[in-house]
C-alpha cells in the first residue's frame, strides 16, 4: 500500500502528527518535495522532536528517505541525525543522488531577493533557506546534486561554473557585497566533506529504484508532504509560494515511483480546523493581522485597511479572537518562530486542495484548539464584486479581493480529549461533529482522522488507509 499526506492548506496543518500515526504502518517514509524550510513536530510521549529535514517517521525507527525532488542542505541534515542519535535514537535515513544540495549561497540569495522584492510587496516570506534559489538552478540545469559530492572532481567542476555567476548576481544586479558563502575553495572543501560523510554512512540511493524493490518486495510506503497545497508552486498562490510542489503529484515526480502508483493508493488531505499562514500573501479569512506578514497590515492602526473591519469594535474582537486561538493552537513557525496569521477554515480552498491532489480521505486536526469559543464559523463561498466563488481564482490578485461569506456554527465545549479519543468519534462534542460533518459533505471527501490534541495517540481514526487492500 502507498499512502500520501499532503497539506490541504498553507502548511502547520498537523502532518507530522498524522504521518507519525500512520507511520506504524509504513516501512518506508518519503519526503518527495522541499527541504528544511519544513517544520515538523512529533510528540512521543514526554519527548518532543522538532525536525526541519529528516521525515518524522523515522522517529518511530522507519526508513525515512528523501526524494528527488527534495532540496537538500547537508549540513542540516547531518545535524539533525547527530541529533537524533544524541537522543538514543538510530535514525536510517536515505538521500536521492538526484535530489538537488542546497549551498550557502542559495540561503545568501534567498535573503538578497526576498529584500529587494519588499518595495513591490513582491517577498514571499520565506524561510530563508535557500529553497527558491535551489530550485531555480535545478530547473536553470546548473544544480549540483547529492550525487554529485561523492565525486570531488565533479563537484569541483561544477562549482568552478556556478559560483561566479552567483558572485556576479550578488554584486552586479542586488548590489551586495559577498563573502565566504562564494568561495570556492571553501565550498569545495565543506562539500567534499559532507560527501565523505554520506559515502561512509552509505546514505545515498537511486531512490525510485530502491522504493521500487522494496514496494515489490512487500514494503508499505508512506509519502509525507511538506508546506501545503497553497503553497504549491504550480497549485498555490504565486508568487507567494514555495519553489515545489506539496500536491500528490508531487510525490511521483519527486520519488521515481509512477503516477499509478501513487494514484493506486491512498491520498490523505490533513486539514487544520482554521487557517495559519507564516508569510506574506492574502488570506481571505484572516482574523486581525500580523505586522510584517499580512499586507498593508499595521498592528497600532489594527487591520483598518480592510472594509470589512472599519468597525474599531469589530477590529478589536477580531484582533482578540486571533489571540486567542494563535495562544491554544500555539501557532508560531517551528523553523523560524514567526508568530503565524489566523483565519476561520476556507471551503473554497478545500475544494481547490481536493481536486489538485484527489483526496480520498481528510485527516482535520485541532478541533481541540477551537474548543470554548462561543462560535465558529467557516467560509463557504467567495463574494467578489458580486460573483459566487465556489473555489480558488487563478490569479492572486482576484484572491486578495474576495471577500468571504460565511457560516456560522455554534461552538463546541473543552472536553476530556484523552477520554474522546478512547471512546471514538462518537464522543466527539455534537457540535464538533456538526462542524467536521459539514466541511466533508461540502468537500465530498470523507474523514479519516480527526485530531484532538498534537501527540501521537490524540488522533481518532475512522479509517486507516493502510488497512486499504492494494
Ligand atoms: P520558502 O519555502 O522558504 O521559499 O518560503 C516560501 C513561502 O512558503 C513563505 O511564505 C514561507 O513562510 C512558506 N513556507 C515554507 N515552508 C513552510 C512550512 O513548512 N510551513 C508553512 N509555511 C511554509
Amino acid at each position: 500500500m502507498v499512502v500520501t499526506i499532503v497539506g490541504s492548506q498553507l502548511g502547520d496543518e498537523g502532518k507530522g502528527g498524522i504521518v507519525d500515526r500512520w507511520s506504524e504502518s509504513a516501512d518506508i517514509v518519503v519526503r518527495y518535495q522541499g527541504g528544511d524550510n519544513a517544520g515538523h513536530t512529533v510528540v512521543d510521549g514526554e519527548d518532543t522532536y522538532k525536525l526541519s529535514l529528516v521525515p518524522s517517521g523515522t522517529v518511530r525507527g522507519r526508513v525515512g528517505v528523501l526524494g528527488n525532488g527534495c532540496v537538500v542542505n547537508p549540513e542540516t541534515l547531518l545535524s539533525e541525525l547527530d541529533a537524533l542519535r544524541e537522543r538514543g535514537l538510530d535514525p536510517d535515513l536515505k538521500v536521492a543522488r538526484r535530489a538537488h544540495v542546497i549551498f550557502p549561497y542559495h540561503c545568501a540569495l534567498d535573503g538578497i531577493e526576498e529584500r529587494a522584492k519588499e518595495d513591490k510587496e513582491l517577498d514571499a516570506g520565506t524561510t530563508g533557506r535557500g529553497i527558491g534559489p535551489t530550485y531555480e538552478d535545478k530547473a536553470g540545469r546548473r544544480g549540483i546534486r547529492i550525487g554529485d559530492l561523492l565525486d570531488p572532481e565533479v563537484l569541483r567542476g561544477r562549482l568552478e561554473y556556478v559560483v561566479p555567476q552567483k558572485r556576479a548576481l550578488a554584486e552586479s544586479v542586488f548590489g551586495v557585497e559577498t563573502g565566504e558563502s562564494f568561495d570556492i575553495d571553501r565550498l569545495y572543501e565543506d562539500y567534499k566533506q559532507y560527501g565523505e560523510r554520506l559515502r561512509e554512512e552509505d546514505m545515498t540511493v537511486n531512490a525510485g529504484a530502491y522504493l521500487e524493490r522494496e514496494r515489490e518486495a512487500g514494503g508499505e510506503i508512506l509519502f509525507e508532504g511538506a508546506q501545503g497545497t497553497v503553497l504549491d508552486i504550480d497549485h498555490g498562490n504565486y508568487p507567494f509560494v514555495t519553489s515545489s510542489n506539496p500536491t500528490a503529484g508531487g510525490a511521483s515526480v519527486g520519488s521515481g515511483l509512477g503516477p499509478g502508483v501513487v494514484g493506486q493508493g491512498e491520498t490523505i488531505g490533513v486539514v487544520k480546523a482554521y487557517l495559519s499562514r507564516v508569510g506574506t500573501g492574502p488570506l481571505p479569512t484572516e482574523l486581525g493581522g500580523v505586522e510584517g506578514q499580512t499586507p498593508g497590515y499595521e498592528a497600532s492602526e489594527g487591520n483598518a485597511d480592510r472594509d470589512d473591519t472599519d468597525d474599531g469594535e469589530d477590529a478589536e474582537r477580531e484582533e482578540a479572537l486571533a489571540t486567542e486561538i494563535r495562544e491554544a493552537g500555539g501557532e508560531y513557525g517551528t523553523v523560524t518562530g514567526r508568530p503565524r496569521r489566523v483565519g476561520w477554515l476556507d471551503l473554497p480552498m478545500l475544494r481547490h486542495a481536493a481536486r489538485a491532489s484527489s483526496f480520498s480521505g481528510l485527516a482535520i486536526n485541532h478541533v481541540d484548539t477551537l474548543a470554548a469559543l462561543d462560535s465558529v464559523r467557516v467560509c463557504e463561498r467567495y463574494d467578489l464584486a458580486g460573483e459566487s466563488l465556489a473555489t480558488i481564482p487563478a490569479r492572486t490578485e482576484r484572491w486578495s479581493r474576495c471577500e468571504p461569506v460565511y457560516r456560522e456554527f455554534d461552538g463546541w465545549p473543552d472536553a476530556d480529549w484523552e477520554r474522546v479519543v478512547e471512546e471514538g468519534y462518537g464522543a466527539l462534542p455534537e457540535n464538533a461533529r456538526a462542524y467536521l460533518e459539514y466541511v466533508s459533505d461540502e468537500v465530498k471527501v470523507p474523514i479519516a482522522a480527526v485530531g484532538v490534541g498534537p501527540g501521537r495517540e490524540q488522533t481518532i481514526v475512522l479509517d486507516d488507509p493502510f488497512e486499504h487492500s492494494d
